[in-house]
Order: C-alpha cells, then sequence, then structure tokens
C-alpha cells in the first residue's frame, strides 16, 4: 500500500498534522482511541493552549527553535479554530484556556479536521520495522491481524514521550529517530510530582498553600500540595522540569509576605497569644503544628526575641527541602528532552538530513510549562509539518 503522508501517533501533534497535510495521508496508531491524553487533560476539560504562550515558557537544548513555529500558528489561530466548532472555553488562571464542557470536544474537533483534509485513520495498529531505501519510507503494521507495507514519501514521528506508559506511550519516536541517525538530548520526567522519604508529610496529606517553590535558577508561585508521597500542585510541578536529583528546592510559604514584620508587629500588638495561633493566621493549622516539630513554635508571641523571629521567618520563606526523587513516568504530564533540535529544521520540523523524515509535539526536545503551553507546540508544531509536506 502507498501513501503520500504517513504519521505515526494520532495525538495532539498527528491529528493537527493531519489536518494540515492534504489528502492521501494516513494516520496509525496503537491505541483504541485518537487523543487519549487530550481527553482526560486538565480533568477532562483540556486546558487547550496559553494566553501568554511565549517562546520563555518552553524549556530544550535550544531556546529558540521553537519561536518559528509557535508564531506561525499561535494560540490565537487555535482560539480561532475552537471558536469556529461552537466549543465553548473559559480562562481558568494565568492565561490557561480550558473548555467549558469536555475535552473530548477537541477531539472530535481535530477528527473533523483532519477528516475534512482527506486524512485516514487507523487505530489498534501495531507499528513493526521501519526503513527507508530510494526516497521512501516502508512501515511494516499489523491492523487487526494482518500485516500491511505501508510506502510513504513522508514519514511523521508524532508518537509523544514516555510519559504514562499505562495510556500507551511508547519510545517508539526515540526508537526511529536513532535508527535514521538523529541525535536525542536526556530525557526525564517532568512536570511531575516530588517523592520524600515515606510518611515525609504524612500529617499534612491533602493540605494546599500558596507558595513559591524555586531553587537558584527557576521559581514557580502557585499552590502547592501536600500528599503522602510527598508534594505535588501546580508549584511543584513546574519547578521538577527544573530539578535534578541530589538539588534542594527552597520553599516560601508566605511568598509576598514579610514574616519578619509581621511577627514583630503582631508581637507588639497581642503579646499573649500562643505563637502557633499567631502563624495559623496565615498558615494551616497542621502546616503550622508540622512546622513545630522542626522549629521552635513554643510559648506565647511575648517570648520571641528578635533572634527567635528571625530563625522562623527564615524557616517560612526559605524551607530548604530535598525530594528523594518524582513519581517518575508514571505521573508525568511529559517527557522533558527528546529528539534533538540541531538536527530539524525549525519551519518545517524536517528533519536536516533525511528529505521526507519530520518529528513534531513532545517527542522533540521542547517542553512547556504547565498551563496549555504543551498542547500549543502539539498544534503549532504539527501545523509546521502539516504546512511543510
Ligand atoms: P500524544 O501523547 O498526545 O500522542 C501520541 C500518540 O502516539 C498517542 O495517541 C499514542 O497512543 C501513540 N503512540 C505512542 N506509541 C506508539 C506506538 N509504539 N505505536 C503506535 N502509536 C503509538 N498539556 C497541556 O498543554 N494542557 C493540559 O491540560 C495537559 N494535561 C495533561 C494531563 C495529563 C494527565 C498528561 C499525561 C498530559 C497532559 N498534558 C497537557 C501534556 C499533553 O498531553 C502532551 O504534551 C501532548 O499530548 C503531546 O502531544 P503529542 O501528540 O506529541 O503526543
Amino acid at each position: 500500500m502507498q501513501v503520500r503522508t504517513l504519521i505515526l501517533g494520532a495525538g495532539a501533534a498527528g491529528l493537527m498534522c493531519a489536518a494540515h497535510a492534504g489528502p492521501d495521508t494516513l494516520v496509525v496508531d496503537h491505541a483504541r482511541a485518537p487523543g487519549e491524553k487530550i481527553r482526560i487533560s486538565g480533568g477532562g476539560r483540556c486546558n487547550f493552549t496559553n494566553l501568554y504562550t511565549d517562546a520563555d515558557r518552553f524549556l530544550g537544548g535550544n531556546p529558540h527553535f521553537h519561536k518559528s513555529a509557535l508564531a506561525r500558528y499561535t494560540q490565537w489561530d487555535f482560539i480561532e479554530l475552537v471558536d469556529r466548532y461552537g466549543i465553548a472555553w473559559h480562562e481558568k488562571t494565568l492565561g490557561q484556556l480550558f473548555c467549558d464542557g469536555k475535552a473530548t470536544q477537541i477531539v472530535a474537533m481535530l477528527l473533523s479536521e483532519a477528516e475534512k483534509a482527506g486524512a485516514r485513520l487507523w487505530l489498534e495498529t501495531e507499528v513493526g520495522a521501519v526503513s527507508h531505501a530510494d526516497g521512501r519510507f516502508t512501515c511494516r503494521v499489523t491492523r487487526g491481524g494482518k500485516v500491511h507495507h505501508i510506502a510513504a514519501e513522508n514519514l511523521i514521528l508524532a508518537t509523544g514521550g514516555k510519559s504514562i506508559p499505562k495510556m500507551g506511550a511508547s519510545g517508539l519516536a526515540f526508537d526511529l529517530a536513532r535508527l535514521f541517525g538523529l541525535s536525542l538530548t536526556e530525557t526525564r520526567p517532568a512536570l511531575v510530582p516530588f517523592t520524600f522519604d515515606a510518611g515525609r508529610f504524612a500529617d499534612l496529606s491533602g493540605t494546599a498553600v500558596p507558595a513559591r517553590v524555586g531553587n537558584d535558577r527557576q521559581s514557580f508561585e502557585e499552590a502547592m500540595l501536600f500528599t503522602h508521597r510527598g508534594l505535588s500542585g501546580p508549584a511543584v510541578l513546574q519547578m521538577s522540569s527544573y530539578w535534578r536529583e541530589g538539588e534542594d528546592v527552597v520553599i516560601d510559604l508566605l511568598p509576598g509576605q514579610d514574616a519578619t514584620q509581621d511577627l514583630r508587629e503582631a508581637r507588639a500588638q497581642s503579646g499573649r497569644r500562643a505563637v502557633t495561633t499567631a502563624l495559623s493566621q496565615h498558615l494551616p493549622a497542621r502546616l503550622v503544628a508540622h512546622l513545630g516539630g522542626q522549629i521552635d513554635l513554643t510559648g506565647n508571641l511575648a517570648d520571641l526575641s528578635d533572634a527567635r523571629i528571625d530563625t522562623i521567618a527564615e524557616n517560612l520563606h526559605h524551607w530548604r527541602l530535598r525530594p528523594t526523587g518524582t513519581e517518575g513516568y508514571r505521573t508525568a504530564e511529559v517527557t522533558l528532552g527528546g529528539i534533538d533540535t540541531k538536527g530539524l529544521d525549525s519551519r518545517t520540523m524536517m528533519t536536516r538530513h533525511l528529505r521526507g523524515l519530520y518529528a513534531i509535539g513532545e517527542a522533540v526536545d521542547v517542553t512547556g510549562w504547565l498551563g496549555g503551553y504543551n498542547f500549543q507546540w502539539a498544534w503549532s508544531s504539527g501545523v509546521a509539518a502539516g504546512r511543510a509536506i
């Protein structure tokens, strides 16, 4: 069987690419349904883009690589498409756009666009050996027990990263990239909770606080959640992309406040109040009790010397913790790293050395922040490749 374009992966990037790649396009995927990550994303409402999409909200070996695709298919272009399909949406916070209804509306929209463009979709299709000779790619696939050899002028690697293997994530794009001589950057789970020694935050499990979580390279001020395994919540997920094993993270539990000044004022005004009671006005009582196990919070405010106030304030603004690790690909929203952008043309996403071979989406070494940026990269890179074909 012969097609002009074969897209491996019917996820966000693959479907978007299919909608732009023109007729005679076949999309294959081993999953039962297309766009499964879209379906479950954003708690079922899909945070499909971010109003503030900007190149500095992406990580990758080359901080300029993603600029071209993001500029040529922007968040406004995707919003226009969503509006054209009458899909209602709202901004939740920090420019994050979610469907009012179900995320499956986005999947249906992409399928409709791909179908209009003339693309076919084969699901539950296993990808076998892939080769290249005489300017053509040949891919052996198995569908419904039947083996097909598909010849294609263009081969698009759109099978995503390694995150959430339970949902069908595989290293296929990376294996094929290697096969065709592309280099890879180190891959690691990102947008993922931190783990700590068992029971470290057992007394706090379920408690959420606004916090600034950071290190000397980056910090994020958003919600932080204590879990029975460790730390989660947006501020922590964001920070995980900038963290390496063996490093500390520093947590400001009172971002934007001055604990020294607040405690001094409280001491002057109501010295007979317990220190823990005063702190509980700013932090959940369970967290104050937990901190009391590490720093001296006994006595009344009047008992506090300036030096003790400084120590307490230092601990509240610079709580230094060392994660033992992360929850890994099992729960990571994305894979950091991937196909090295040095081998790709940033306008078209085609590999520099092999005509017709493209890589798009999460498989590429471009990773966005939490908040709709990763889908925007999938849309933009998918369109870039689709238009170039
Ligand atoms: P994607 O993973 O979407 O698609 C890859 C496709 O390839 C899948 O359909 C898979 O079945 C198929 N495939 C894989 N291996 C294969 C093989 N060996 N053979 C055949 N097919 C194969 N981002 C965001 O911007 N906003 C959000 O709200 C969220 N929320 C979110 C929640 C959760 C739980 C996760 C795990 C992730 C998110 N993300 C997100 C990230 C976002 O889902 C991700 O960045 C994009 O889906 C990446 O799009 P791709 O098309 O590159 O991969």
